[in-house]
């Protein structure tokens, strides 16, 4: 397949930001935040490609489709299809922008796997010409956009690339910018949210800035790329580490036999106290994922953000262990409500309410419902175990055993009186909000 950009104009430092007819933004990887991002830029006018090593990918969105489910997606993308403002490819143009948003999944010792943005910068350095500037989007560990400079450089010695540190000018620009949009609302923060530009120099931060400057409407606030790559791992780290408080102070309140959900709502009556509510552990791609970032960076100094990190995947161990005695206590079904790792979302990735459920099934699997409004049949593990997805309404008139592992909306209409005569295990203090 032919890259669409061949005839990439001239780009030149000095070239205008402004969506013109000759410019391109080449958007590596189109997933959840890399097909939105396209789109969005579409839509404002400038000529994207997006590039997925995928051919089912590619394919799909060339034909103005979608392969992920995100609010308003399929619209925009169908859009910027026909006005052929977007087209898709499995090979990377010569173009002004670059951005990278491929994956940076953890490995099994939880230390970042950053190959496939390295492979992303091999893709683009044969592509580029002087004035183009490399934005790095995946979620990084510190000096990742660093990385792709020194990638860049050893394929191409006849361009001079920018180096963190000094003042001297490039022949490109090379930036990093975190993503931090919802899963659900990415299209509209996208636009909406600020956004952190770190720039190899300040050049680059400013190169990079007036792409963002010309689709988004929240601030576009400049620094450096190690600033800016820390700053998107120490956000879900904060979020991970007040979390890991709520998770322990609950298994400490358990220990002590005092209910958690009455002593923090008691205690965020302190004008200055405001603790998260427990559960059964934390998921999904980010929280989950990122402290871990934050400790690889500085693996002697990080001990909060490890710690944080452990004690919320003992949560998870813990709950499953709690359910068991429940389970074991009483002869009949067992009914879970929620697979999902947050209320009112169908990803059950790094889910622990989804971990648990499977661990359950796979030994008590005969005696195990689910109750998830978002799945319209169980994943692929429970496949042979004998668990079955059910109605909560079938659920609630058989089940003698009630786990309540995420409190979606669908289920917050619950009140005590629906449980009459069971065992119940509220992991979210549903119940009691
Ligand atoms: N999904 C989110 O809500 C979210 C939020 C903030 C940050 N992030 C970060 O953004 C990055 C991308 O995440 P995502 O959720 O969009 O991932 P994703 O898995 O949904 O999509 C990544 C896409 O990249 C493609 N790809 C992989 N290697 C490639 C390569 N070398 N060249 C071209 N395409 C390639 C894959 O085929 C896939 O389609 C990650 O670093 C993630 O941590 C994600």
């Amino acid at each position: 397949m032919n890259a669409p950009f061949d005839t990439a104009s001239a780009i030149g430092p000095d070239a205008t930001v402004q969506p013109a007819p000759d410019h391109q933004v080449a958007v590596i990887g189109l997933g959840y935040i890399g097909l939105p991002t396209a789109a969005v830029l579409a839509s404002y006018g400038w000529n994207v490609c997006g590039i997925d090593v995928s051919e089912k990918v590619v394919e799909t969105v060339n034909a103005g489709g979608v392969h992920i489910e995100e609010k308003d997606l399929d619209r925009l993308v169908h859009e910027a299809i026909e006005s052929e403002k977007l087209t898709a490819s499995l090979e990377v143009p010569t173009a002004h922008f670059y951005m990278i948003a491929v994956p940076t999944p953890l490995t099994s010792e939880n230390t970042p796997d950053i190959s496939y943005v390295e492979s992303a910068a091999r893709a683009i350095a044969p592509k580029i010409l002087p004035g183009a500037c490399i934005i790095v989007e995946s979620t990084s560990p510190v000096g990742t956009t660093e990385r792709v400079g020194q990638i860049i450089a050893e394929m191409r010695p006849d361009l001079k690339v920018p180096v963190y540190g000094s003042q001297q000018a490039g022949d490109i620009a090379l930036a990093y910018c975190p993503e931090r949009v919802l899963p659900g609302k990415i299209v509209r923060e996208l636009v909406q949210n600020d956004r952190v530009i770190g720039g190899v120099t300040p050049a680059c931060a400013t190169r990079a800035a007036a792409l963002y400057k010309s689709f988004v409407e929240g601030d576009c606030l400049t620094t450096n790329c190690r600033v800016a790559e820390t700053v998107k791992l120490t956000e879900n780290s904060f979020r991970d580490v007040n979390i890991a408080f709520a998770n322990e102070l609950s298994v400490i309140a358990d220990d002590l036999g005092v209910d958690v959900w009455d002593v923090i709502k008691l205690a965020n009556r302190h004008p200055r106290v405001n603790i998260l509510q427990p559960g059964p552990g934390v998921g999904g791609h980010c929280i989950a994922v990122d402290p871990w970032f934050l400790v690889a960076s500085a693996p002697k100094v990080a001990r909060l953000i490890r710690t944080a990190r452990e004690v919320n995947d003992f949560k998870a161990t813990y709950t499953e262990r709690r359910i068991r005695g429940l389970v074991d206590a009483m002869p009949g079904k067992v009914a879970l409500l929620g697979l999902a790792f947050k209320p009112d979302i169908d990803d059950f990735r790094e889910s622990p309410a989804l971990e648990i459920a499977l661990d359950l099934a796979r030994t008590r699997g005969q005696r195990i419902m689910v109750v998830e409004p978002f799945a319209k049949e169980l994943p692929k593990g429970f496949a042979g175990t004998g668990a079955e997805l059910v109605s909560l309404d079938h659920a609630l008139a058989t089940a003698e055993v009630v786990v309540v592992l995420v409190d979606h909306t669908a289920f917050k209409h619950l009140t005590p009186a629906d449980f009459a005569g069971k065992l119940v295990y509220d992991t979210r203090g549903m119940l009691k909000r």
